[in-house]
């Protein structure tokens, strides 16, 4: 067999002949060349792995002292905050941490959504993403059980039911997520088996992936350009830098400005109002007391709200706003595919409304509002991904869509009210609009012509 190319020697020689350590080290930090512009937005997706890892490191601390077991749950985890050895601060870290990981998440997308980082060729890597955020939400919802407080218990109660709305399996299926009649023991230790390997061994392997994908194509930036159109006589872009150690030092600042405000949070406000950790969830498990508000954590609300929003006056809206939709595709697709596909969908959804109650609705409806992110690369016609370059107004369009998920979330966390519904009932219609609509709206206006090289100012 040929030898094989080694330059390094000694030590690191020896492991090169037998794993590409310095190789990966090469492709993936010092000569994996980043645009040069990267800005505030780019601290996000290294924030969301560091969370990543605390989430990990705090959660297996957790695990020698947690007890699944209803008797013992609550409990166990009062004895972690009392008189486990700094207990206290490794299980406000991880519920900082669950919160904390939301929150970069969010500003994460919203940076794909600022510079069309969705955007062919990187559909993949969007794809991987969405599938982390699947994953992120099926991670706290299995994990909020665990503390079994009244919250965990009664939210649990209330999520699985909604699988019950479903024709013809949902009380099977409810019953087989459950393990029981009513959320018991074995709901919590199928949902601690979840939590604890489950779910963290796809998410990492998911986090994998959507970085290999990232490092095959490149990474996008603010101007939304390719760097690679324009090399020097080597073949490295003009316009990249490495990555080690331009931005791994760069980071360094992004994580500062991180740990100090969750030091914050974790040191000084871990409850952050009830918002990170409910009031109520202070009280243990009791099936025979409902209290008398059941919310979501703040992460889960702007999806919560889109299934409170779906009532039957609704539905007559939900049928117009459809069939506006359906009209402008019979009028403006030239594939017939196309057409013959959304006139089945609209057809058999509006039929359905006669057939289905609008609880089934309202589980549809948020089930799409988080599936329809998979469908961005496809929907998004814009001839240029960054929003620098198209027509002011499409900024404005992704400003009321980021307005209408804030106040989702805000009305999803308060009691239900008349005027809370009616506003989270427009708001569900300009959510999914802004979706439904894209095709149209993305590739209108009068879009300015984007540089051939990275806008960028040394500072
Ligand atoms: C555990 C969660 C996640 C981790 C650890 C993670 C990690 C990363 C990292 C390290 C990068 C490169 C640095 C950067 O561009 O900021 C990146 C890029 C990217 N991520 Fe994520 N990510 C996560 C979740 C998501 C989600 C939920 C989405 C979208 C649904 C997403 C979409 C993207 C896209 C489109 C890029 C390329 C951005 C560009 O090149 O402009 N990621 N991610």
């Amino acid at each position: 067999m040929a030898e094989k190319q080694v330059t390094t020697t000694g030590l690191l020689g020896w492991i090169d002949h037998r794993f590409p350590a310095t190789k990966l080290w090469k492709e993936h930090l010092s000569e994996y060349y980043a645009p040069k512009n990267f800005n505030f937005w780019y601290f996000f997706g290294s924030l969301a792995m560091l969370v990543l890892v605390i989430q990990i490191v705090t959660g297996i601390f957790l695990v020698m002292h947690y007890k699944p077991d209803a008797a013992l749950a609550f409990a166990s985890v009062e004895y972690i905050m009392r008189d486990v050895p700094w207990g206290w601060l490794v299980r406000y870290m991880h519920s900082t941490g669950a919160s904390a990981f939301f929150i970069v998440v969010y500003l994460h997308m919203f940076r794909g959504l600022l510079y069309g980082s969705y955007r062919k060729p990187r559909e993949l890597i969007w794809i991987f993403g969405c599938l982390i955020f699947l994953c992120l939400m099926g991670e706290a919802f299995f994990g909020y059980l665990l503390p079994w407080g009244q919250m965990s218990y009664w939210g649990a109660q209330v999520i699985v039911n909604l699988f019950s709305a479903i024709p013809f399996i949902g009380e099977d299926l409810s019953l087989l997520i459950r393990g029981d009649y009513v959320v018991g023991d074995a709901t919590l230790n199928r949902f601690f088996s979840f939590h604890v390997i489950a779910i963290p061994l796809v998410l990492v392997g998911l986090v994998a992936a959507h970085i290999v994908a990232l490092h095959e194509v490149g990474s996008n930036n603010p101007d939304g350009i390719d760097i690679k159109a324009k090399t020097d006589a080597d073949g490295k872009p003009l316009d990249g830098i490495p990555f080690h150690p331009y931005y791994t030092v760069h980071d360094i600042l992004g994580v500062s400005v991180f740990l100090i405000a969750f030091s914050l949070i974790v040191f000084f406000a871990p409850e952050l109002g009830g918002y990170f950790l409910e009031y109520n969830n202070f009280i243990p498990a009791d099936p025979l007391k409902t209290p008398p508000h059941i919310a979501p954590v703040w992460y889960f609300t702007p999806f919560y709200s889109i299934l409170r929003a779906i009532t039957s006056d609704f539905m007559l809206w939900l049928a117009v706003f459809l069939v506006v939709f359906l009209v402008l595709v019979l009028l403006t697709s030239r594939s017939k595919t196309v057409k013959t596909i959304a006139t089945v969908v609209v057809a058999g959804m509006v039929g359905g409304f006669f057939i289905f109650d609008p609880k089934f609705w309202g589980v549809v409806a948020m089930g799409a509002s988080v599936m329809i992110f998979f469908a961005l690369p496809w929907i998004d016609q814009s001839p240029v991904r960054s929003m620098r370059y198209r027509p002011g107004w499409h900024g404005w369009v992704l400003g009321v869509f980021v307005v209408a998920f804030v106040v989702l979330g805000y009305f999803g966390v308060q009691p239900p009210s008349a005027f809370g519904q009616a506003l989270s009932q427009i708001l569900t219609i300009v959510y999914f609009g802004f979706f439904l609509f894209m095709p149209w709206w993305s590739k209108m206006g009068t879009f300015k012509t984007p540089p051939e090289r990275v806008t960028f100012e040394a500072h």
